[in-house]
């Protein structure tokens, strides 16, 4: 049987209890919701309602999770109407939420997870870091990429990871004690010159034969990207999940209007992002590598 994974959507009313603005019409939003804190796993997505003009809802992934206090929070950037009326939201205002949605990300016994974000697609690589920062099996290393400043005082790092006296961490992966690198192609200080791909490969060239047997590549961001992410995985020999934005209509598995094709064993097959989805074995998807 097919798995829908419909299990915990729900429609949720949600508080506004905080906005915070960042360079380059990036926010932060964080609501609340004891379900959907309780419920989210990395990966997943809500889709909400940004004002009563818009009919249609706006997908966004779940960024990370306060279940102690019942809210979680959501980074997004303005590119259209439905994101620019998000922004206008003030506290105390209340959307309509429907989640979390999706398959999200699967930690496998792996023990070095390559987390691999770009842009807005960062949310979800922090959402993993969160689950497993208490979990002593496993030794992350973050990577975050953005082409415009990054939404958060980049900071320089504490710990002993790769290269972590070298590029600015961002603090609250410093606060759950991830190793985090910062790549762009710009000039911003503490943040490696290159593509995510680049950092990751001299970061999957520092480490010993064994421990590369180890790693699981995690990555979500803009299609090229995940493409190059999922061509220096397959280089290296390693699996790759990756999470796809597809447009949206339903989101809850009705339409079929965000599906991708994707290698299975019986041949090509349309998958759907929303509930199929919106994380693919990343092999399936680009079609070189399959
Ligand atoms: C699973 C998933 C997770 C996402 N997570 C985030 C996130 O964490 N942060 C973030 O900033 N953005 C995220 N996005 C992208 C975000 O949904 C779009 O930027 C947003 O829908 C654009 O709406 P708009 O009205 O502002 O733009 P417009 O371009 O005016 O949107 C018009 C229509 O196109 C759709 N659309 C436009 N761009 C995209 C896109 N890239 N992907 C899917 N649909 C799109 C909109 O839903 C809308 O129906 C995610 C998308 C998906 C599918
Ligand atoms: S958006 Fe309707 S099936 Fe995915």
């Amino acid at each position: 049987m097919v798995k829908t994974h419909r299990d915990t959507i729900s429609v949720n009313d949600c508080q506004v209890l905080a906005h915070y603005q960042f360079e380059a019409d990036q926010y932060i939003i964080t609501l609340e919701s004891k379900e959907i804190a309780d419920s989210t796993r990395p990966g997943q997505f809500v889709h909400l309602s940004v004002s009563g003009m818009l009919a249609m809802r706006r997908p966004i992934s779940v960024m990370s999770v306060d279940a102690d206090n019942g809210t979680f929070d959501l980074l997004y950037k303005i590119v259209g109407e439905g994101t620019k009326q998000l922004a206008d939201r003030k506290i105390g205002d209340v959307l309509s939420v429907i989640g979390p949605i999706g398959n999200g990300f699967e930690l496998t016994d792996r023990k070095i997870p390559l987390l691999i974000g770009g842009g807005v697609g960062m949310p979800p690589m922090i959402a993993i870091a969160q689950k497993i920062k208490d979990n002593a099996y496993y030794n992350p290393y973050v990577i975050l990429g953005s082409e415009v400043p990054f939404p958060f005082e980049a900071s320089q790092s504490s710990l002993n990871g790769f290269n972590s006296s070298k590029f600015y961490t961002m603090p609250l992966l410093e606060e759950w004690r991830v190793p985090c690198g910062l790549a762009s192609l710009q000039d911003y200080e503490g943040v490696y010159k290159g593509y995510v791909t680049d950092l990751a490969r001299e970061y999957l060239d520092s480490l010993s034969s064994s421990d590369l047997k180890e790693v699981e590549v995690f990555t979500c961001g803009p299609n090229p990207m995940l493409e190059a992410v999922s061509k220096l995985s397959n280089e290296y020999n390693l699996p790759c999940q990756a999470s796809l934005e597809e447009y949206m209509a339903c989101a809850v598995g009705g339409c079929a209007g965000c599906v991708v094709e994707v290698a299975t064993e019986n041949g090509p097959a349309m998958k759907r992002v929303c509930v199929d989805g919106p994380v693919f074995d990343a092999k399936t998807v680009f079609n070189d590598f399959r």
